[in-house]
């Protein structure tokens, strides 16, 4: 990650060029370099100066880069800030969360090698482990159920396993990995544990708890502003070393390098994700509780009936809840379809939109979105039902001004009999109370 020096950006003028032929060099009055003219009359000089906007910018100090460039440094601090967020040795920022993924990948495994990874990951990880990777590389994958212990076991073949792979918690089943046991399991067959952590920054940390490699999709929670492409991988200096090497390293030979000025940006946001973490979580739960009180079918690693709660509590770090996003299932894609259209269109409680963490609400049907690269058999066995909702919760408004506009719009999707006034607006579903739990 970067950062502009801010010293930088308020030191006075050093001019580069003492030659330039604004002046008379051997001057020592302290007045850079002004003319004669300007030598007579130093504060109105310093006056006219300031008067104009273009003058005084050109007048700023214009300093060479830390390595004789002609722009002023961009410190290459982020390794050890994203390093400190994962406490890990080392870490880099790249382009995406799908070329850090890529880029561990395609390092750690090479040709012909062998992947165990969860059945329920990003559509797009599954895509490559299941298509691409093996299309190009000859890398072959097994999908197991990562909670089934002796799945994995049985998956791993040691000397060929390179990489077990999976989500801290899950796209978008929010399953939560036993991150300790299956660093047990990779360790004792020799292979690495790479663990996607995008769902759960600051609320859990898997290179404490056994994890080789993390890597994240930066352009969630992260950055925060849903307006960011970005990815991280953090990880022991020697492999982020060797990522990095000239000749035979996957950052350096296929580009995924994260933009400076990007990098820039989020160095401004990691300082206040903890908080934005903190009220995801509260308000996730909060929502999760009052939807399953509603009747809901409800998927929220915080709530105590789900199966990975004690999990989750046991691995989490304190006072960081259970992140924040929550599945609720409506049965179908169409009842999925029509109770986001209301939240959306009629009631204003979140936006239909495939990303996460951000500040708004926002809320996507999984099976035909972000898990939709998955085959359908795939995602039936991953858990991903037709009319799972998954909700990335935000913390603008107010907590019970959004739990009201919720309620408004699950209304919509009554049957008149409990909810004439909503008949003008209601779906034509009339198979009953859908929303109840099914
Ligand atoms: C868990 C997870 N990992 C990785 C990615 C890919 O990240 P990016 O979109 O930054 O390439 C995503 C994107 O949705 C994701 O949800």
């Amino acid at each position: 990650m970067a950062a502009v020096v801010a010293s930088d950006l308020v030191t006075p003028l050093k001019r580069p060029f003492p030659n330039d032929g604004l002046g008379d060099e051997n001057n020592n009055n302290n007045n850079g370099g002004a003319t004669p003219d300007e030598k007579q009359a130093p504060r109105a000089v310093a006056r006219r100066r300031d008067a104009d906007p273009a003058a005084a910018l050109a007048a700023a100090r214009h300093e060479f880069g830390e390595h004789g460039g002609v722009n002023m440094s961009i410190e290459a601090s982020a390794t050890f800030t994203m390093a400190a967020l994962e406490g890990t040795e080392a870490a880099y920022c790249t382009a995406s969360g799908m070329s850090a993924i890529s880029a561990v990948l395609m390092q750690l495994v090479g040709a012909g090698g062998h992947v165990v990874a969860s059945r329920c990951l990003y559509g797009g990880t599954h895509a490559l482990l299941s298509r691409f990777l093996p299309r190009v590389s000859g890398v072959t994958a097994t999908f197991v159920d990562a909670d089934d212990e002796a799945a994995v076991r049985a998956a791993v073949r040691p000397g060929v396993t390179r990489v077990v792979y999976v989500e801290t918690v899950s796209n978008p089943t929010l399953a939560v990995a036993d991150v300790p046991m299956l660093a047990r399991v990779a360790h004792e067959a020799g292979a690495k544990l790479v663990v996607d952590n995008t769902f759960t920054p600051v609320v859990v940390s898997p290179a404490r708890l056994g994890a080789d490699v993390v890597v994240h999709s930066v352009s969630k929670f992260v950055s925060g502003g849903a307006d960011i492409i970005a990815g991280a991988i953090c990880g022991p200096a020697s492999l982020v070393n060797a990522m990095m090497d000239l000749q035979d390293g996957a950052l350096m030979l296929l580009g995924p390098t994260m933009n400076a000025k990007v990098a820039f940006e989020l160095s401004e946001r990691l300082p206040h994700l903890p908080l934005r973490m903190q009220e995801h979580s509260r308000r996730a739960l909060a929502f999760a509780t009052r939807m399953q009180g509603l009747g809901l079918r409800v998927a929220y690693p915080g709530l105590p009936d789900h199966p990975h709660h004690a999990r989750l509590g046991a691995m989490g770090n304190p006072g960081y809840g259970f992140g924040g996003m929550l599945c609720v299932d409506m049965g179908t894609e169409d009842r999925a379809n029509r109770l986001m259209h209301h939240l959306q269109n009629t009631t204003q409680f979140g936006l239909m939109a495939v990303s996460l963490g951000y500040y708004e609400t926002l809320m996507s049907c999984s099976g035909s979105s972000t898990s939709s690269e998955m085959p359908p058999e795939d995602r039936a066995r991953a858990g991903i039902s037709p009319g799972l909702v998954r909700m990335s919760v935000g913390y603008n408004g107010t907590l019970e001004q959004r739990w009201a506009q919720f309620e408004r719009a699950l209304a919509l999707m009554q049957p008149p009999q409990h909810h004439p006034k909503a008949a003008a607006d209601r779906d034509a579903d009339t198979a009953g109370n859908n929303h109840r739990k099914h």
